[in-house]
């Protein structure tokens, strides 16, 4: 309660600001949904372009209509030359979450009607910014390797030209299905902090890519999508499956979290958990000679019995990021660009979160209560001293 006597929610935990039609997040009970299709029949059974169809259109799509929209995602992979020479003038040791962001601004550039000023947002500009993402994210991979982008292909899958684009060669099934599946586990969560950074955007009729940019901008953090690359270092850290309860011990005396556990919204584990560990297993067989899944197993383990040990009415389970990291590492991604596949399957639900808000708008803006000083006279320059100046 503040002084005013206006009850203020920290964090916005428990404050419903809006509604939606596109996913719910069931939280005791470990259920996602996208328009009312439960994640477990999901995640094994339909293409990430599926689901991009099902957030953007309203239903999941018959043959004619997927062939429609993997011909127009096909069509819009490539970028606009003059941003793959941005990032290629950038220091290669940029942060990639960063890049990506700062590209996604700048397809802004090439879109006729944003230089008109006219701001269109349509399904259009959400379906080429889902497109374009994964070619940003393969080309910076390259280039910050020293080598030239790959350019898409039009007859691949939207996951396989991903890793196609990355390393030139065509990547194994198991590899493909393995992407797809993460694409679609991390397409939509309702209103998630950089969803509703997304919706706040489009709210001032800004467009599709501020909005995007926005949302990108509020994913980096490691309490959001920044902790499946946090996560990757613990793995690292770790180094052996036997060492992760003594690291975890180690954390914790240090006053920091874990990472990838622990969840607003969730009260059990993640139900994307455990689709992504099953991945993370088939990977690791499939691959033979990594042991990030067996570190990953242990360090679950282990946090689930020091953080119960610790703080036994909390409940703090394994989150999407905990097994991304995993799966992402067998898939041969580097740590730093975890966040940034994470975003290239969100941008499905920040499209449509923010043509949703726009459908049906009013300006987001919530109220703060002043906890300052008074209104006071006002000093001139001279009589100004540090202790006057208050915080
Ligand atoms: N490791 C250790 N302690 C954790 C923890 C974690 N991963 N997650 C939560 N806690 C503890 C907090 O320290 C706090 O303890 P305290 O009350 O004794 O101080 C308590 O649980 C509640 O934390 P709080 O930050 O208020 O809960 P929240 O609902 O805001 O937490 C997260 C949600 C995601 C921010 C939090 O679980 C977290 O920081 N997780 C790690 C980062 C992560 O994986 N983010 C990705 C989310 S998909």
């Amino acid at each position: 309660m503040s002084t005013t006597g206006l009850v203020v929610d920290r964090g916005l935990e428990g404050v419903v600001v809006g509604s939606t039609v596109l996913s719910n997040v069931e939280g005791t009970i470990g259920r996602l949904t996208y328009r009312g299709y439960d994640m477990d029949d999901l995640a094994p059974n339909v293409s990430f372009e599926e689901v991009v169809h099902l957030l953007l259109y309203g239903h999941l799509p018959t043959r004619d209509e997927l062939d429609a929209l993997k011909h127009e995602l096909a069509s819009r992979r490539a970028l606009p030359e003059p941003l793959v020479a941005a990032m290629q003038s950038v220091p290669k040791t940029a942060w990639p979450m960063d890049v990506l962001r700062t590209i996604v601004s700048g397809l802004a550039l090439f879109s006729p009607a944003n230089n008109k000023g006219e701001h269109v947002s349509d399904i259009h500009a959400a379906i080429e910014l889902v497109a374009k993402m994964t070619t940003i994210l393969a080309s910076w991979d390259r280039i910050r390797r020293g080598l030239e982008p790959v350019e898409p292909r039009a007859d691949l899958s939207h996951a396989a030209n991903f890793l196609y684009m990355r390393t030139g060669k065509m990547p194994a099934q198991i590899e493909e299905a393995a992407v797809n599946t993460y694409l679609v586990l991390l397409a939509d969560h309702s209103y998630n902090a950089s969803t509703f950074a997304a919706r706040v955007t489009a709210s001032t009729r800004a467009d599709l890519y501020a909005s995007v940019t926005s949302a990108l901008a509020t994913l980096n953090g490691d309490l959001h999508g920044g902790a499946a690359s946090a996560s990757y270092n613990n793995l690292v850290a770790i180094g052996s499956p036997a060492r992760a309860e003594a690291f975890v011990r180690d954390e914790l005396a240090k006053g920091h979290r874990i990472m990838g556990m622990g969840h607003r919204e969730y009260r059990v584990r993640d139900p994307r958990a455990r689709h992504l560990e099953a991945i993370a297993q088939k990977l690791s067989n499939y691959r033979g000679d990594t042991n990030w899944y067996a570190i990953a197993r242990s360090l679950e383990d282990a946090s689930n019995k020091v953080l119960q040990e610790a703080k036994p009415d909390r409940k703090i389970y394994a989150n999407v990021d905990f097994y991304t990291a995993p799966v992402l590492a067998d898939l041969g991604l580097p740590g730093d660009e975890f966040t940034c596949l994470f975003a290239c399957g969100r941008v499905a639900g920040w499209g449509a979160h923010a043509l949703e808000q726009l459908h049906d708008n009013r300006l987001i803006r919530p109220q703060a209560t002043y906890t300052g000083p008074p209104p006071g006279p006002f000093i001139p320059i001279e009589q100004r001293s540090v202790a006057l100046t208050g915080t």
